[in-house]
This record gives C-alpha cells, sequence and structure tokens, in this order.
C-alpha cells in the first residue's frame, strides 16, 4: 500500500497499459478510505473509460470493490440460490414478477436492488409504492426471509460494495458511466456480494438501455460472464429487447400493478412474460429444479396457472411490511386518477409500428415516476398507464396512453412528447424478438420468442 503511487498509476493506464490486480486493489482501498482524492480517481476513471480495461483488470477492478464491503454468506440457506440483476430499462418489471415465481419453484433467490436514475425506473421504488414496504433489511433479515419464504428483494446496505457506491456517484458527475468494463466491475461488485451461487442476468439493448447496440450489449455480457468465471460463479446472460418498453404501464405502483396481473395469469404472451419465462428457465436451471432452461420455463408457466407465484409474491410483500390486500385487490390502492390522455392523430387507420422506449421513460420522470438526481423523491402513483404497443391496430381518436400525476405542469408537453414516441403504418409491422440471445462460458445462442401474439 505505501508504495502505491497514484500519478504513476494515472499515468500508465493514461498510456494504454495493463495494470496489475495489486495495483489496482491498492488504488481502490485508498479511494474507498480516503487516502485518494476525488481528483485523482477521475482521471483514472476518465483514462479506463478512454483507453478500455483488459478482462483481468475488469476482474481485478471487481473483485476489489467486492472486497471493500461485506459478501452476504448465505450458506445456511438449504439449495441452490440463484440471483438476477437486469441493467435497466424502462417499464421493466420483471424482478416483482421472477423473484416469487422462482423461489415458487423450490430455488431459492436473494436480490439487492436499486433505485431509478434518469430514464429508467429502479425496483426498490416500484416496492415501496405498495403501503408499509420495507427495503431497508439487515443482512440477518435478509437472510431469513431466504430461509422462510425462499425470496427476498431488498436495499443495498452501506456494508455492500461501499467502493462501488463512491465509484458510480463519482462516475455520474464525470462522464464516465458509459464504459463496458466500468459498468460490468460495478454490477458484478454488488451481484458477487448478495451471496447467491449463480446468477442470471437481464442485457437489455435498445434505445432505452444503457446499451444502444446489440455489438455493445453483447460485448457487456461477455464480460459480466467473464468476471463471473473468475470469481467461480456461473453466469448466465440473456440479451433482451429495450428498444419498446415492457409491458403497457410505466411507473410505479402502475407496474406493480400490472405485474400482479401477469402473477394472476393475464398477459401471458406478452413480451414481458417471454422475458419473465425466459430468465426464470435459466434460473430453475440452475438452481437444479429442472433440468434444462426449457423444462424450467414450462414450470414457471405451471405456478402462474395454479396461483403459487402468486401466493409467494404475497408472502414477500407481507413479511417485509407491505399491506397484502393490495395483491388481493390492487383496485383498493389509491390510484391518481388519469389526469390525461394522448390519442391516437385523426385520420390514421393502421398498426402501432413503433414505440421509442427512452422517451417513453422520459415522460415518466416528467410526471413524477422518477429521478433526475439520487435525492429526489418519487410520486408512487405517477405514470403512464394503458400504453398502446407496436402491432395493435388503431384508428384516428383511440387512446394510445393515459398519463397520472399529482405535478401537472408540463402536461401538455409530456403528453406531445408521448404523441411523438409513436409512430404508425397501414400494415402490422414486423416484430423482434423480446429474448434475442444467451451467452454463457459456452458461448453464444440465438433465440426466439415461444410465440409473437399479444404484446
Ligand atoms: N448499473 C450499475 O450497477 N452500475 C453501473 O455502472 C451501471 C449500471
Amino acid at each position: 500500500m505505501s508504495d502505491l503511487n497514484p500519478v504513476q498509476l494515472i499515468a500508465a493506464k493514461r498510456d494504454g497499459q495493463a495494470l496489475s490486480d495489486a495495483d489496482l486493489k491498492a488504488f481502490v482501498d485508498a479511494y474507498t478510505n480516503g487516502t485518494v482524492p476525488d481528483y485523482q480517481m477521475s482521471a483514472f476513471l476518465m483514462a479506463a473509460y478512454l483507453q478500455g480495461l483488459c478482462a483481468a483488470e475488469a476482474a481485478s477492478l471487481t473483485e476489489a470493490m467486492l472486497a471493500s464491503g461485506t459478501r452476504i454468506d448465505l450458506s445456511a440457506v438449504p439449495g441452490t440460490k440463484v440471483g438476477k440483476h437486469s441493467t435497466g430499462g424502462v417499464g421493466d418489471k420483471v424482478s416483482l414478477i421472477l423473484v416469487p415465481l422462482v423461489a415458487s419453484c423450490g430455488v431459492p433467490v436473494a436480490k439487492l436492488s436499486g433505485r431509478g436514475l434518469g430514464h429508467t425506473g429502479g425496483t426498490l421504488d416500484k416496492l415501496e409504492s405498495i403501503p408499509g414496504f420495507r427495503t431497508d433489511l439487515s443482512v440477518a433479515q435478509y437472510r431469513r426471509q431466504v430461509i422462510d419464504i425462499g425470496g427476498v428483494i431488498s436495499g443495498q446496505t452501506g456494508e455492500v460494495a461501499p467502493a462501488d457506491k463512491k465509484l458510480y456517484a463519482l462516475r455520474d458527475v464525470t462522464a464516465t458511466v458509459e464504459s463496458i468494463p466500468l459498468i460490468a466491475a460495478s454490477i458484478m461488485s454488488k451481484k458477487l456480494a448478495e451471496g447467491n451461487d449463480a446468477l442470471v442476468l437481464d442485457v437489455k439493448c435498445g434505445r432505452g438501455a444503457f446499451m444502444k447496440t446489440e455489438a455493445d450489449a453483447r460485448t457487456l455480457a461477455e464480460t459480466l460472464v467473464a468476471i463471473g468465471a473468475e470469481h467461480d460463479t456461473p453466469v448466465v446472460a440473456m440479451m433482451t429487447n429495450m428498444d419498446v418498453p415492457l409491458g403497457r404501464a410505466v411507473g410505479n405502483w402502475p407496474e406493480v400493478r400490472e405485474a400482479i396481473a401477469c402473477l394472476r395469469g393475464e398477459h401471458a404472451e406478452s413480451p414481458l412474460m417471454q422475458i419473465v419465462r425466459g430468465l426464470a428457465g435459466e434460473m430453475i436451471a440452475l438452481g437444479g429444479a429442472a433440468d434444462a432452461p426449457t423444462d424450467g420455463r414450462a414450470k414457471a408457466r405451471e405456478v402462474i396457472e395454479s396461483g403459487a407465484a402468486l401466493e409467494r409474491f404475497r408472502r414477500l410483500v407481507d413479511t417485509q411490511g407491505g399491506d397484502p390486500a393490495v395483491v388481493d385487490d390492487p383496485a383498493a390502492r389509491l390510484d391518481s386518477a388519469p389526469v390525461a390522455e394522448v390519442h391516437v392523430p385523426a385520420g390514421t387507420d393502421g398498426y402501432v409500428a413503433d414505440l421509442d422506449a427512452l422517451s417513453i421513460g422520459q415522460a415518466a420522470v416528467k410526471l413524477g415516476a422518477g429521478r433526475q438526481t439520487k435525492d429526489e423523491s418519487v410520486d408512487p402513483v405517477a405514470g403512464l398507464t394503458a400504453l398502446k404497443k407496436p402491432g395493435d391496430a388503431v384508428s384516428g381518436g383511440d387512446v394510445l396512453a393515459r398519463l397520472h400525476t399529482s405535478a401537472s405542469s408540463d402536461l401538455d408537453a409530456v403528453r406531445a412528447a408521448v404523441r411523438d414516441a409513436y409512430s404508425f403504418s397501414e400494415t402490422p409491422p414486423e416484430q423482434s424478438a423480446s429474448v434475442k440471445a444467451r451467452y454463457t462460458v459456452d458461448g453464444w445462442e440465438e433465440l426466439r420468442d415461444e410465440s409473437q401474439d399479444g404484446v
């Protein structure tokens, strides 16, 4: 540690050299304990952003961030625990359905989730829209819940990867977030701390995702899987479509409500449920409750149809202090009335051809469903519902979306932005696959959806 020379280390990265495991560990440790100041770490991050990090450096950086905090020990929980992470999208309520679903198949799932930032939503904000729901569990409560009900979704405690917390805040203000190795190390330092034995990662790709192109999404998936392999943790990365919002609701309570509908068996062939089953199949197989992902997908259908997944969600809500009545009767939760509707332009007769996820995510933030800075609060019931989706038949005057907000100052601008997010065609558009490909240490496998009906 005493021989750490931050200036030399920054210069080496600036000049494209690979840094050793020991150097990266010493540098991250010194930054976490305050010996290395923000300005030196900022210079390093920019050098890493511009020059990239090789696979070994990304793994060392992950290890250093992971070692800065606690790695939760779930060895007291019987069975193979399988974690899940999404790189973030618009209308992404997958975890709300997936965690209880997989748990109800007998595979324990422990999940640390984040809050929404920018145009992407966060699972913690969504769950907190259920009255009473607590996301600040201690490590002991987190472990107890996995033992008792097989699933938990909580917030990242200060003990988990504190180096990532500090580094992520610095990247946010130094234009260094969008670096694939830095993103991969940040994600994996938290995921490896959760205590699971294997991981399934939803790598989103498209306009509403961090990774806009398939090439970048593939590189991120490969980097994440390689870091998992370095840490003896099997990782399956699924590349999924995020050009279009997932589901027909965007916003915190609107998404919980839609997730409950899916757990009740509605929207079974939607892209949302294709993705849920795609990830569930992998998790159930990794957890040993199915021989292969296809069998896992069949089990996922069964526990939705039997009501077991919904019942597990109810228990999860109840155990984490939420009001289980919202699961039984979602309509009883105080919804904000739609304050505005967006309509199909007069004279249009045909189909929704496309819907831009990024514009819809930004509209949801303007309605109060998301935050622009980490400290803002969110309006739990704000957002968009009844979204028409690509492939829907429409004609002039039909409702394209309903807007909900308690802060309606920019409503005209939001309505215009939502209308502009749509395009129309006379014939049904080609639908792209929701689950595009799967990557493991054995390589890529291209995938197609189970069926293409519904949206
Ligand atoms: N999510 C993370 O956890 N870290 C990143 O760097 C980007 C997305």
